[in-house]
């Protein structure tokens, strides 16, 4: 297993471009199921979760090819198995978003549980409600789930709680369905916005993408597009809070600035100054942060992938903060570590209470979950000393060769293959 090694205190700054959208990037790999012909994506960020997502697309029988140009070819699909296997699924929850297509343009999908994760229950009933509505026939059997539809009937739908994934997977469900689909209470993320712009160039009739409400006029079929994938508003907040805590100056080429204004408003008010450039946008740490209080929403509020990194920026803020988590139950997993690395950060219930500034020490860490990982990575360049992140291969889920890009702008950071776990 790798480990990461910083060595904290270099100065920062330069230029650093932001990568598509891992977020984005899942569920569009799992459009091009909807249709007939193959879909090109452009910017595809080259992260181990969009490598598992291909295998499960192989598996069902796409050809897939490429890797920062992806081409996915849908037409073997027929003739396969339409099966999500558990040994993908529990290594990656997005799996799970194979099934609205394969309902809508096949009429079944077996698809395993995904079962908890690191960060907690995660349940898909949402999904599953929703495909209901729209008509299918749903069976839990031997840990996997089994849908089945002669063609799906548009319907109007209230999701009882905002689920990014849920969205996604019921609007594409909706997409061939026959008649209208209305459904309520959606997720605003501007990774369903980027979905429903692809569905509508493949043919799709969405409407009201980014709004709470989505209306899906159902068509027949749909064809196969060229697409360049978004720029990863999380990946760019990561590295905003690198330039706030060192009091650096970097500038982000292709930030997604218009998708981030909760975390740029937070970031501001600790003292961070923004500067829009031709060259992207630049981020100017200050001599000394104000503490800040963030709660995590559904988009457009302060994100839930945000909150770990969010939280070393707190760390090093002349006070006391207050981060509160209201989107998953377990996420406060990078605190432990932040402690030992010399953090002062006390949970109480679903609120972490944080005070600053931190005098960090390098030591030895262990990633739990992705944006925790990244988390001790901001901490380790703060910190006096060496630190080693153990099992980075949460990093490499979300963060393209974190390491030399973070070398790019001054930073002592060095990945060592196959250390201890
Ligand atoms: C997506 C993102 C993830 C991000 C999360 C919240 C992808 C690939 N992942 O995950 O990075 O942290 O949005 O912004 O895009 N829930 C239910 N029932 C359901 C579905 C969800 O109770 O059927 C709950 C979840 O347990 C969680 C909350 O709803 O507490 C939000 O989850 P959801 O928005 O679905 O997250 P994901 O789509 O899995």
């Amino acid at each position: 297993m790798d480990s990461i090694v910083v060595v904290g205190g270099s100065p920062l700054g330069g230029t650093i471009e932001i990568n598509g959208a891992k977020n984005a990037a899942l569920p569009i790999q799992c459009a091009a199921l909807l249709t007939d012909t193959p879909t090109t994506l452009r910017h595809v960020p080259l992260l181990s979760d969009v490598y598992t997502m291909s295998s499960l697309l192989e598996g069902l029988g796409c050809v897939v090819e490429g890797d920062r140009v992806m081409t996915i070819d849908p037409r073997g699909v027929a003739s396969g198995a339409l099966e999500a296997p558990y040994e993908l699924v529990k290594t990656m929850r997005a799996s799970v978003t194979v099934m609205g297509p394969l309902l809508a343009r096949y009429g079944r999908a077996r698809v395993s549980l995904p079962g908890g994760c690191a960060i907690g229950a995660r349940p898909i009933d949402q999904h599953l409600r929703g495909f209901e509505a729209l008509g299918a026939d749903i069976k839990l059997e031997r840990g996997y789930v089994e849908l089945r539809a002669e063609r799906l009937k548009g319907t109007t739908f209230a999701f009882d709680l905002v689920t990014v994934g849920g969205t996604q997977n019921v609007m594409m469900a909706a997409t061939l369905a026959k008649g209208t689909t209305r459904l309520e209470n959606v997720a605003r993320e501007p990774e369903v916005e980027e979905l429903a712009r692809i569905l509508n160039k493949m043919g799709a009739r969405i409407h009201g993408a980014g709004s709470p409400v989505i209306e899906i006029e159902g068509v027949d079929n749909l064809a196969g597009v060229d697409h360049a994938i978004l720029p990863d508003r999380i990946e760019c907040g990561t590295f905003m809070v690198g330039a706030a805590i060192t009091g650096s100056d970097i500038t982000l080429r292709h930030a997604p600035v218009d998708d981030m204004h909760a975390v740029i408003e937070v970031m501001r008010e600790a003292g961070v100054r923004f500067e829009v450039t031709p060259a992207g946008l630049r981020v100017i740490g200050p001599e000394a942060l104000r503490p800040i209080d963030v709660t995590t929403r559904p988009h457009p509020g302060f994100p839930t992938d945000m909150q770990a990194q969010i939280m070393v920026m707190a760390t090093m803020a002349h006070g006391q903060s207050l981060i509160t988590e209201t989107i998953f139950e377990n996420r406060f997993m990078h605190v432990p570590e932040l402690c030992r690395m010399g953090a002062d950060i006390v949970v109480q219930g679903n609120a972490a209470v944080v005070r600053g500034p931190t005098h960090y020490s390098g030591a030895e860490v262990m990633a739990t979950d992705l944006r925790a990982s990244a988390s001790l990575i901001l901490a380790g360049l703060i910190a006096e000393g060496r630190t080693e992140v153990r099992r980075v291969y949460h990093l490499d889920r979300g963060y393209e060769t974190i390491e030399t890009r973070l070398q790019s702008i001054g930073a002592d950071v060095q990945r060592y293959h196959g250390a201890r776990g």
